[in-house]
């Protein structure tokens, strides 16, 4: 397993090019179900995430390529061989789930195993559940694996979810692209890579409307067809880069990056005292070397602060001028990376939901271990400003959703590199 050494190195200075979104391709490739005709993605990350998902849909039949070193996946599912998602992939990706709406609408019958619990939290589907059985699907667990039929084919429907799901939002839509009538979905998640599913989904022939807002409203059509579609800039990996001026100090400009994918979380940055400035190019952000200001946070769904940038804002708040609070609401188990930052000398108090942070003048580099993707990386942020080197084991979480994360930090000034571990 690989581990990642970070040196603090002062301040930051250069250019980092955005990738596309892992988030929105994770939805984007099982769309490729929905239709015997082509799909195409550009700008599509290099990911192991993404390979997962391929692999996932070639079990099922689909032919999947990769293109420009990745860049470009050739996507068709002409003929699908095999209905059920395998355990041992699901629960190595969540995301695997999100073949089952598709699967359903298009061959009337899924089998998905369950994910079963990630570091985050328990991660339930009963949500994907009740809107695809509103929808008309029967589905029952058995052995672990959800096993889900449309005998008379899926019929549109009014549904209202308890909780703005991601995940089950993008099952939904998928699904009720094919279904017969119309179906309105309130509570829908607004995430901007809802959005960009939209959009490709629309290319491919459906009719949607209300895309990032509160209430999606989709017409059936009989069939989809094929598509080229551009993966939309990763908000989080944006995110994520911008707090690494903020932390070190110094001026980076995030290319491709643009404020309306993370309204409130530049917000929250720039009352931390960190600067912002949207260019053609994408976003410059900069902090003269020292403490930025305690602010508190709220995780929350779209349009409020990411869940995915709370570790990240975490790192930043450790060397920060005063106390902060964060609130995690979205996930139950989310501050695992609280303790590998104390090891570096932060000082923080977790009580349930709640971290309070109490800043540090700097924090000392330190071994740590990285839990899951985002925790990792904000043990990476951490290692820039701290004293001495870092070392952060297990990096296969970072791979997961960070592309060329050394090249793209070590391009700005950072002392970044990773070390194999036979
Ligand atoms: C997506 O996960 C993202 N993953 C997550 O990013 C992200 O943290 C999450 O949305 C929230 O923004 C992908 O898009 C591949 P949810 P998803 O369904 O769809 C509960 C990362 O780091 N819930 O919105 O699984 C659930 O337990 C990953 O890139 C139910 O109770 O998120 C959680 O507490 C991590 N029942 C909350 O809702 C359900 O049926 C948010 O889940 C579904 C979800």
């Amino acid at each position: 397993m690989d581990s990642i050494l970070v040196k603090g190195n002062g301040p930051l200075r250069g250019t980092i090019p955005i990738a596309g979104a892992k988030n929105a391709c994770l939805a984007l490739m099982p769309a490729t179900l929905l239709s015997d005709e082509p799909l195409t993605l550009t700008n599509a990350p290099r990911l192991s995430d993404i390979k997962t998902m391929t692999q996932l849909l070639q079990s099922l039949g689909a032919e999947v390529t990769s293109m420009q070193g990745g860049q470009v996946l050739a996507l068709s599912s002409h003929d699908l061989m095999n209905l059920t998602a395998d355990y041992d992939i699901v629960r190595k990706m969540r995301a695997s789930n999100l073949v089952l709406g598709p699967l359903l609408a298009r061959a009337g019958r899924a089998v998905v195993s369950l994910p079963g619990g990630c570091a985050i939290g328990a991660r339930p589907m009963d949500l994907h559940i009740a809107g695809l059985e509103a929808l008309g699907a029967e589905i029952e667990l058995k052995d672990g694996y959800l096993h889900a039929v449309a005998p008379k084919g899926l019929k549109g429907a009014v549904i209202e979810q308890r909780f703005a799901s991601v995940g089950a939002t993008e099952n939904i839509v998928m699904a009720a692209t094919l279904a017969k009538g119309m179906t309105v979905l309130k509570n829908a998640a607004r995430e901007p890579e809802i959005v960009d599913l939209v959009a490709c989904l629309r290319a491919m022939g459906a009719q949607i409307e209300g895309e990032g807002t509160g209430t999606i409203t989709i017409e059936g059509v009989d069939r989809l067809h094929g598509a080229t579609h551009r993966v939309v800039s990763d908000r989080i990996e944006l995110g994520t880069y911008m707090i690494a001026p903020a932390i070190a100090g110094g001026e980076i400009e995030l290319l491709g990056g643009r404020r309306a994918l993370l309204g409130s979380f530049c917000d929250k940055l720039e009352e931390a005292g960190v600067h912002i400035e949207e260019t053609k190019a994408g976003l410059k952000v900069a902090h003269a070397t020292g403490r930025v200001k305690a602010v508190n946070v709220k995780t929350e769904v779209f349009p409020g602060f990411p869940t995915d940038l709370q570790a990240q804002m975490m790192a930043l708040l450790c060397t920060a001028h005063g106390t902060s609070v964060l609130e995690e609401t979205i996930f139950e188990n989310r501050f695992m990376h609280a303790p590998e930052l104390m090891r570096m000398g932060a000082q923080i108090d977790v009580h349930g939901g709640h971290a309070t942070v109490t800043g540090v003048g700097k924090l000392k580099g330190a071994p740590v271990m990285a839990t899951d993707l985002r925790a990792s990386v904000s043990l990476i942020l951490a290692g820039l400003a701290a004293e001495g080197e870092t070392l952060v084991r297990r990096v296969y979480h970072l791979d997961r959703g960070y592309e060329r994360l050394e090249e793209k930090l070590a391009g700005v000034g950072a002392l970044v590199e990773r070390i194999k571990e036979e």
